[in-house]
């Protein structure tokens, strides 16, 4: 109880002056072409100057964006600012050219357009800009937007999927602004709080099962997300899609990149409000958001022990509840999906990434942090995965504050945090993970998919911060011969290559082609890559007269169908 109190007054104090505003809810876009219109715009947020922002077909954020697993979709990302940027799909699996990361520049004023393939589970993904030292900047200013992906795994399940009715995407931002109304970059002093943009937001919501998508979007700070009164809640989606069974909760952590789906039953609660509020006070100190970020009483961040945020109780939304709607949900289901985890004994390598501050020391808490020692060059590539492989990652904090570790081009597993099982919230698909100060969490993925000789995907500190200093690495996913071993032959009806034996050239006819696009890739009997290209017509005829005679497979990639045929020159 005490903390209410605290909490109530605190919003006295500082919210008196504002009057609440409805929530906004992005508008959604869907289809199998996606514009997005990256633009300088302003919000009034304060009285006096208007704030300079970024905005993807608006002022401020980005339109939600509906995507369909199994749709092939085609985004163009016009880039209208005056500097470069890119356009990265935040825990989407696709190839590492359409990742949107530090190497897919989108130049000022011109447009990138990649076509991808929807691999994903049903789930909140999210899209910001990623180009180097500027994510911070660009991301604070407002470019980010929501992905939500279905599928029929989760349209099977009783749940609430009325966008702006019954589920709701909830973006949460802390944001400073300096004395003539602009955002600051980077600083402790981010004393407000954005939900969707809307400072101090309310929300009319029906009095049944509602579904909250919530998503950090925060450059650094930890939020412990939780309702007035300890009203349970049931977190039913991590990071990449829903959970085997809805967890019951009164708190739930998310760093800055996570995504939690979660579930309220409002029902009997019928002209009364709830507010949905964020527990800093419980926050364990070594964490951004804690009375003390650091875990070791050393160092601190200056501006950080006043910011009225720090290790508070805050409210992020007042949730005023209304009528049911015409179908409501007003139960909890008691199972969801079961997850396909990557086999642990398949494991075949096991990678150690140890996190460390420089300069400073151990007890330095605003770094510039490093990975194994190094800080992040777009040249160096720190590592090589082969597709197919499944990997343990070891990452090792060896620093006084827990940093959110991402992974680009797939999701993982948490294996275990400090050495103990993952709280069930965490045994999800996840692409992000909190590693606590001086612990070690292990991670389980594989690759699957996609490899590229030259483009790699990055893995990073998802405090914008510290990535933009350079905690970030990156890692290709190569073909070689462990993926070779995995592949199956797909079905020989769909795709016909000719001549067989070849000599000069070979054909492919791929019928599919249209829509989708298609890899061909021929491997030798050892699973050496000799050959790639992207099909985008069919018949393709490739020029193998510089093949010397010999088996080799070749294999055709399209979308997550994989087919391999043997053919000899
Ligand atoms: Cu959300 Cu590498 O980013
Ligand atoms: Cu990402
Ligand atoms: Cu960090």
């Amino acid at each position: 109880m005490k903390s209410f109190i605290l909490a109530f007054g605190f919003l006295f104090i500082f919210y008196a002056g504002y009057s609440q505003k409805p929530l906004a809810i992005p508008h959604t876009l869907e289809g199998s072409t996606f514009n997005l219109h990256l633009r300088n715009g302003s919000i009034q947020f304060l009285s006096g100057n208007a704030t300079a922002t970024i905005g993807i077909n608006g002022n401020l954020l980005g339109p939600t964006i509906l995507l369909n697993k199994g749709d092939s979709v085609q985004f163009s990302v016009f880039n209208d600012l005056d500097e470069p940027t890119t356009m990265h799909w935040h825990g989407l699996h696709v190839p590492a050219k359409s990742d949107g990361s530090p190497h897919n520049v989108i130049e000022a004023h011109t447009v990138w357009s990649p076509r991808i393939k929807v691999l994903d589970q049903a789930g909140t993904y999210w899209y910001h800009p990623h180009l180097h030292g500027k994510t911070a900047e660009q991301v604070t200013k407002g470019a980010a937007g929501i992905i939500i992906i279905r599928d029929p795994e989760e349209s099977a399940l009783i749940l609430p999927r009325d966008y702006g009715l019954d589920d709701f995407p909830v973006v949460i931002q802390s944001r400073a602004f300096d004395s003539g109304n602009q955002f600051v970059t980077i600083t402790a002093e981010d004393h407000t709080i954005l939900i969707n943009g809307t400072i101090d937001p309310s929300l009319e919501v029906p009095a049944q099962v509602v579904r909250l998508r919530v998503l950090n979007g925060s450059t650094n700070r930890v939020y412990n997300l939780g309702f007035q009164g300890n009203h349970p809640f049931f977190q039913i989606g991590s990071d990449g899609g829903l959970l085997e069974t809805p967890v019951n909760l009164t708190r739930l952590m998310l760093a800055p990149g996570e995504r939690a789906e979660l579930l309220v039953n409002l029902t009997g609660l019928k002209d009364q409000s709830i507010d949905f509020y964020s527990f800093g006070s419980e926050l364990p100190n070594g964490i951004y958001g804690a009375a003390n970020p650091g875990s070791m009483g050393m160092g601190t961040i200056a501006g950080y022990s006043s910011n009225i945020l720090n290790g508070k109780n805050f409210r992020l939304i007042h949730l005023i509840v209304k009528a049911q709607t015409q179908q409501p949900v007003t139960t909890i289901p008691a199972n969801l999906i079961n997850l396909r985890k990557p086999e642990l004994s398949q494991s075949s390598v096991t990678r150690t990434l140890t996190l460390s501050a420089s300069g400073m020391g151990m007890g330095s808490l605003s770094g510039p942090f490093l990975i194994n020692g190094q800080s992040f060059s777009m040249d160096r590539v720190d590592f090589s995965a082969k597709m197919g492989a499944t990997e343990i990652w070891q990452i090792s904090n060896q620093t006084a504050i827990a940093h959110p570790f991402h992974v680009h081009g797939l999701q993982f597993y948490i294996l275990d945090i400090g050495g103990n099982q993952p709280a069930k919230s965490l045994q999800g698909r996840k692409d992000v993970v909190l590693v606590p100060a001086m612990q070690t969490v292990r991670l389980l993925m594989r690759f699957d998919d996609f490899f590229d000789p030259q483009t790699p995907y990055m893995f990073h500190c998802h405090m914008l911060s510290h990535e933009d200093d350079g905690m970030m690495g990156q890692y290709l996913v190569t073909g070689t011969a462990t993926g070779i071993d995995n592949i199956t032959s797909g079905d020989s009806q769909e795709v016909n290559i000719y001549p067989n034996p070849f000599k000069e050239t070979l054909t492919i006819e791929f019928p599919r082609i249209g829509s989708d696009s298609a890899m061909i890739d021929l491997l030798t009997s050892t699973g050496q890559l000799y050959l790639h290209k992207i099909m985008t017509t069919s018949p393709y005829t490739i020029d193998t007269s510089t093949l010397i005679p010999g088996l080799y497979f070749a294999r055709i990639t399209c979308g997550d169908k994989v087919l391999t045929m043997k053919v000899i020159r």
